[in-house]
């Protein structure tokens, strides 16, 4: 049986999450923890190599709670990465400077994926391990967002074996053997599932679904190999937290993918919130959308993109301000500062004065 920590409704970021009313929008930054911040970088170097710092429980915790230190921010996600389950079922996982994920034994025959199996989740230990850590540090201060990649962007990597423009041995794959394709997306979809269970009962409060490569399919291949995943996902995990999906580049399917059940839908830039809105109806919050590049600009720009992202959504709850992708290693630290300084004063100030905070 699936226990979670009962969800405290004073958390904003739950309250909009539910569409009930909020005092400010809540505002949580994807990849918060990362290069930009130069604590990041030193724990980095302590730690030695990526992988060892996902695997050490205390220093995962360490540099999840460093945007917390700095910034207001309205939610913590746990420090890991989606690639952790390929590599608890073997693939070997190294990050490389300057090349990203590589995999040692990429999957591209029928054999290589009938011999895979769901982890157990004692490979994934450590990920539960840091949650604890981090909810008894957090004390309840904000809630802990935990996620995992969605089964189509795990395929991608594990097939190709790294980050590869237009993921070509996939597609391969996708046209010449849909049969097992589907096998190891179904794998997967019970590995992701079977994670995210184990992260909530560790302690997260929402978890987030990264379909980062859902884009680049064609409206009936996104149906067919991401967004049924997407929703036997959802259906697995319906009635324990709050789930948020994100489809980059996928702003033509946001009413597919908020009829899946699912909590809150997260967009990038590539469409306004209140195009957004109209598509997924009144059943799901928004998540986003600021450009990361913004971030680079002054902080006085940043505080007009601010308000012109807010005033776009025009609604007084139902909305949980985020980039529309990563935040970027080239981000000065005080120009995030000027973003949820911007996000809250603004938000505060206009349900101030519509009298619903
Ligand atoms: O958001 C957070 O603060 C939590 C941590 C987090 C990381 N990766 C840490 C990380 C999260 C949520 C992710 C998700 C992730 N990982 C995605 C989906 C989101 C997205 O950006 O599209 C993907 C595709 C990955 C796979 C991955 N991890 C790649 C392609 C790379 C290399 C590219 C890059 O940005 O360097 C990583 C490495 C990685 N994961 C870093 C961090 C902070 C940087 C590596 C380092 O510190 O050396």
């Amino acid at each position: 049986m699936l226990s979670f920590k009962n969800t405290a409704s004073h958390h904003r970021l739950l309250s909009a999450m539910r569409r009930e009313p909020v005092d400010a929008t809540p505002i949580w930054i994807m990849r918060q923890a990362g290069r930009y911040l130069p604590e990041y970088r030193a724990t980095r170097e302590r730690a030695g190599s990526f992988m060892t710092l996902c695997q050490t429980p205390a220093l995962a915790c360490e540099v999840t709670l460093q945007p917390l230190a700095r910034y207001p921010l309205d939610a913590a996600i746990i420090f890991s990465d989606i690639l952790t389950i390929p590599d608890a079922m073997g693939l070997g996982l190294s990050f490389i400077e300057g090349q990203g994920p590589v995999f040692a034994h990429p999957v591209q025959t029928a054999a290589a994926i009938s011999a895979l199996t769901v982890p157990d989740p004692a490979q994934l230990a450590y990920v539960y391990d840091a949650i604890r850590l981090v909810q008894h540090e957090l004390n309840d201060r904000v809630p802990l967002i935990g996620f995992a990649g969605s089964p189509w962007t795990l395929a991608a990597y594990m097939i190709e074996g790294k980050s590869q423009s237009g993921f070509p041995l996939l597609l391969k794959m996708k046209n010449e053997d849909p049969q097992l394709l589907h096998q190891l997306l179904q794998l997967l979809a019970d590995a992701v599932s079977s994670h995210l269970r184990s992260q909530i009962e560790a302690g997260v409060q929402a978890v987030q679904l990264f379909d980062t490569w859902g884009g680049i399919l064609s409206t009936p291949d996104f149906e067919i190999f991401s967004l049924h995943y997407l929703q036997y996902i959802v259906k697995q995990l319906k009635g324990t937290v709050p789930i948020i999906l994100f489809t980059k580049g996928g702003c033509r399917w946001l009413s597919q993918i908020a009829q899946t059940g699912c909590d809150v839908v997260a967009v990038d830039w590539e469409i306004s919130l209140k195009a957004a809105a109209d598509m997924v109806g009144s059943q799901v919050a928004l998540q986003g959308n600021m450009h990361p590049a913004t971030l680079l600009q002054s902080p006085e720009l940043i505080y007009q993109e601010t308000a012109r992202i807010l005033e776009n959504y025009g609604k007084p709850t139902g909305h949980i301000f985020n980039l529309g992708h990563g935040i970027t290693p080239d981000v000065p630290p005080e120009h995030v500062a000027a973003l949820v300084d911007a996000v809250h004063t603004i938000s505060a100030k206009r349900m101030k004065e519509e009298g619903v905070a």
